[in-house]
């Protein structure tokens, strides 16, 4: 992996720097371009924004890992919370949900519990779930309690990331039960045991992917295809396979604040976009992680902290 990208996922995960790269206001500004602020009520707004260009939005509020049975609880009304919101204001727009925000390291049960709770709200509303994709200890349990979730309740989506070497054959399981998968390319630090470390070799997983999801058997499955990147090429291969197979349902889908240029292109010529819209306050890891992405974007935070380069 770069080291850039690995110094800057540490960070992620170093409490010392979190306390440190808070307290700046340079961090705040930049992290302005990717969040459209720290309530829903502004979320939302951001939502009705993109819905008024022809885009769909999925709202995450953000925060990861919490610790106490009380946390997770809180977790998942603020789910449950959006869900009326959304409803209430007839949005476009559905959830992205993380486990270890309803309690996962305290246990699966817990999790699949405070789960069912949104997804019950979501079938009220007639709304969808997805359930993001953590880093890789996480994702057999997640796994698992998607499968166990959507028994119940079909309108739950989960994601693939293509740098995880097993991923192809999770898809392979994922396919006859015509799962709705967003396929991603990966944001945590993960080892070279786990992961590819060559770009290269995330991007071919990605399309090897994307091609076996637009195979007759999976379309037939009507497995609905998010694909999730800024990456002109995966996109380009995306539009292509949806060109070639007709294939209803399958959505591109971005980062707010990221590609809006490729976002406004998709809708224009026809395809659908959903931006992935996240808020609130607990934005350290997650904005460590859009860091870590690209290294322009630390160029772009180095510029605001000493204002004469
Ligand atoms: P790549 O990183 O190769 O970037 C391609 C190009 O896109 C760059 O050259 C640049 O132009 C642009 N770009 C990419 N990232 C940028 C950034 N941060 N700032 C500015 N420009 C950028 N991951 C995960 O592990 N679990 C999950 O559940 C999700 N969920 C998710 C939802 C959605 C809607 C998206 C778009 C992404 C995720 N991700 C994710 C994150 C994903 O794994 C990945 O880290 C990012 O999408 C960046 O990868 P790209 O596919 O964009 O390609």
């Amino acid at each position: 992996m770069n080291p850039i990208r690995a110094l800057l996922l540490t960070m992620a995960g170093s409490p010392g720097w979190k306390k440190v790269l808070t307290g700046w206001g340079v961090t705040h500004r930049v992290v302005a371009r990717f969040v459209p602020g720290e309530s829903l009520d502004e979320a939302l707004a951001a939502v009705r924004d993109l819905n008024a260009t022809g885009m769909s939005a999925t709202l995450n509020p953000l925060g990861e890992n919490v610790t106490s049975v009380a946390d997770a609880t809180e977790g998942t009304e603020a789910y449950i919370e959006i869900l009326e919101r959304i409803a209430a204001e007839h949005l476009d727009c559905n959830v992205s949900v993380k486990l270890t925000v309803m309690g996962l390291d305290l246990g699966e049960d817990i999790a699949l519990a405070n789960l069912c709770r949104v997804l019950e709200v979501a079938a009220a509303h007639g709304n969808f779930v997805r359930i993001d994709m953590e880093a890789s200890p996480y994702v057999d349990r997640t796994l698992n309690i998607w499968h166990q979730a959507r028994v119940r309740f079909p309108a739950v989506g989960l994601v693939v990331q293509s740098y995880l070497r097993r991923s192809f054959d999770d898809i392979e399981r994922l396919v006859p039960t015509g799962a709705a998968v967003r396929i991603v390319k990966g944001a945590y630090a993960e080892s070279e045991a786990i992961a590819f470390a060559d770009k290269q070799a995330v991007d071919t997983e990605y399309l090897r992917i994307l091609d076996r999801l637009a195979e007759p058997d999976a379309i037939d499955r009507g497995g609905k295809v998010a694909v999730a990147t800024h990456d002109p090429a995966m996109i380009e291969h995306g539009r292509r396979l949806i060109d070639a197979n007709a294939m209803a349902g399958w959505e591109f889908q971005m980062l707010y604040g990221i590609g809006k240029s490729l976002q406004r292109n998709l809708v224009e010529t026809g395809y659908d976009v959903r931006v992935y819209v996240s808020y609130g306050t607990s934005w350290y890891p997650w904005f460590m992680r859009r860091l870590a992405e690209r290294p322009a974007n630390l160029g772009f935070f180095l510029r605001h902290l000493l204002p004469w380069t």
